[in-house]
């Protein structure tokens, strides 16, 4: 709402979160999709195409809700080199900086060369402390970028919940808050583990390892009795009472994915879902 107008364009990912393309349509802009490559990263061949005189920004989410991938500095360059040739924000959501099951380090896009300018950093307590309820979240940015959201943040949401800001600038630097984070990434990794192994010891689902986030993006093949992810995903829930978000909801490259969240699941329910899955 700041910085788009009617109809300004905004590129993002598909499939990404599922906000994005509402929020973007909210502040009556138009979603931009940018396709996925065969890993399900940014396919980067031929943004220049997508970019026209009213696009205005580009969304990125690393890892990725849904799909868990991440991109290296390497891929992300001609991701980058369009925002600058365009002169195009780039609004970087980085809620699941923490939380890396592979070696890679997680690229901060406006440390990236080129970027700060035009970079609005998006983040979240509530993945890396388990805290989606407290609502304590920040954008970090160039002054002139956040001085125009607070005109519009000021009416809106006013503030974020003193109280809640007060324990959390008491706990976010000290070492139990590190732990705290490195304990549940182990703990996710153990969860992703099992329900990918799970996922793919059912006939006719692939999932691919997510490298970050905790969510697991199984492709599934399709039956007469259901042809689409929001056929199955409505089959899977009413015969077995498990929720798996149809991949359409994030995307149209979504089609043939479901969704699963691994956020609060123990390894119990896992082996229980995998099962009612094996039933259907
Ligand atoms: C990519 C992404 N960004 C943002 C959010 C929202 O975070 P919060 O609950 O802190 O608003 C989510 C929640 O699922 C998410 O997956």
């Amino acid at each position: 709402m700041s910085f788009i107008d009617p109809g300004d364009e905004v590129l993002l990912p598909d499939p990404s979160f599922l906000t994005y393309p509402r929020q973007i349509q909210l502040a009556g802009g138009k979603p931009v999709w940018m396709k996925p490559t065969d890993e399900l990263k940014i396919d980067t061949s031929n943004l220049q195409d997508l970019v026209t005189d009213r696009t205005k920004a580009i969304i990125l989410n690393f890892p990725s809700n849904p799909t868990g991938e991440i991109m290296t500095a390497l891929e992300l360059k001609p991701i980058i080199d369009l925002a600058v040739d365009n002169n195009l924000i780039l609004l970087t959501d980085e809620v699941y900086e923490r939380c890396i099951f592979t070696d890679d380090k997680h690229i901060r896009i406006p440390a990236l060369d080129g970027t700060y300018e035009r970079t609005l950093l998006l983040n979240s307590y509530s993945k890396t402390y388990c805290i989606p309820g407290w609502r304590i979240g920040y954008a970090a940015g160039p002054k002139e970028m956040i001085s125009q959201m607070i005109k519009m943040h000021s009416f809106i949401v006013a503030n974020a919940p003193s109280a809640q800001q007060n324990a959390l600038g008491e706990f976010i630097n000290t070492k139990e808050a590190d732990d705290f984070t490195n304990n549940l990434k182990d703990i996710l990794k153990e969860r992703m583990d099992k329900i990918v192994k799970g996922f793919n010891s059912i006939d006719g689902f692939n999932c691919r390892k997510p490298e970050g986030s905790f969510y697991a993006f199984p492709k599934v093949t399709f039956h007469k009795d259901y042809t689409t992810a929001v056929e199955l995903s409505e089959r899977i829930f009413d015969k077995q009472k498990v929720v798996l978000v149809p991949g359409t909801e994030f995307g149209p490259s979504g089609e043939g994915y479901l969704r699963a969240s691994f956020g609060s699941i123990s390894m119990d329910q896992i082996d229980e879902t995998i099962q009612r899955l094996k039933n259907l």
